[in-house]
């Protein structure tokens, strides 16, 4: 695996369609620092588990999984950890433009044609993080997902990099994410403040364990400074 020492330009601003990375654009602030706190009680909740594949999601569109995902696959790499970053969200998209990169290839590629997925990796542009974009955006994404070839991605890839995170769509609207948390170590539920209804978070928790997911926490996004913490237990993220 290579080591990366150019530097891109990554989403840091506003302007752009993917995540914004203030991880890498300021490992100082206080949010950094807040999903370092993320990664610490990550730690402590799979301590008897080896945790190589985990996944970010929440019950509803926009509640931060990408965002949350994004940097903490910047917090992994920034703690030496050879990351891979894959977006299984065949749906919507982002990690291609949260790092720069096209996306005429990708995982979709693998899982329709068998190609070779060393051959579609790309650069983040930080040491230690690799990209695999969604590519093409297929007809059939549950199909795709579900099949012995991303068993086998999800298998081989663990054996190359210490970490492989799946960006992956809302758990309540389709069922990709439900089959992937089946096939994940671990699963981080995120709760979007204000956002996020209590019964859709019940829904939720409800699909993971049907699937036997093992459900390591719970990350809660935009945290407003006034309110706490809302649900159960949470790692705040985002004062916003
Ligand atoms: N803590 C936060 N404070 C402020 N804005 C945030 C926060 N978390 C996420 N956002 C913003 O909310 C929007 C949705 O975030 P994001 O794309 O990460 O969500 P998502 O769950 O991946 O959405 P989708 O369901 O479309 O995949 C983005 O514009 C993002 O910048
Ligand atoms: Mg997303």
């Amino acid at each position: 695996m290579g080591i990366f020492k150019h530097h891109k330009k990554l989403s840091t601003d506003t302007m752009s369609n993917g995540a914004k990375l203030i991880t890498a654009s300021n490992p100082k602030d206080p949010i950094s620092e807040q999903f370092r706190t993320i990664r610490t009680n990550i730690d402590f909740s799979s301590v008897d588990r080896d945790l190589k594949t985990v996944l970010f999601t929440s019950a509803d569109v926009s509640e931060g999984k990408s965002t949350v995902s994004a940097n903490m696959a910047v917090i992994w790499a920034q703690q030496g950890k050879r990351v891979l970053f894959v977006d299984a969200d065949l749906r919507r998209p982002t990690l291609h433009m949260t790092f720069g990169l096209v996306n005429t290839k990708g995982l979709t590629t693998y899982l329709a044609r068998g190609a070779d997925y060393h051959e579609l990796l790309g650069n983040s542009g930080i040491e230690n993080l690799t990209i695999l974009t969604s590519g093409p955006v297929p007809p059939n994404p549950a199909e795709l997902l579900n099949s012995k070839r991303m068993k086998d991605f999800l298998a081989n890839s663990q054996n190359e990099f210490d970490i492989v995170m799946l960006d992956v769509p809302p758990l309540l609207s389709v069922t990709d994410t439900q089959v992937l948390s089946a096939e994940v170590d671990g699963v981080v539920l995120i709760v979007r403040q204000g956002i996020t209804q209590k019964a859709a978070v019940q829904r939720s928790v409800e699909l993971l364990k049907m699937v036997n997911a093992k459900v390591l926490g719970y990350v809660l996004n935009d945290v407003s400074a006034r309110s706490g913490y809302g649900y159960g237990y949470g790692y705040g993220y985002g004062y916003k």
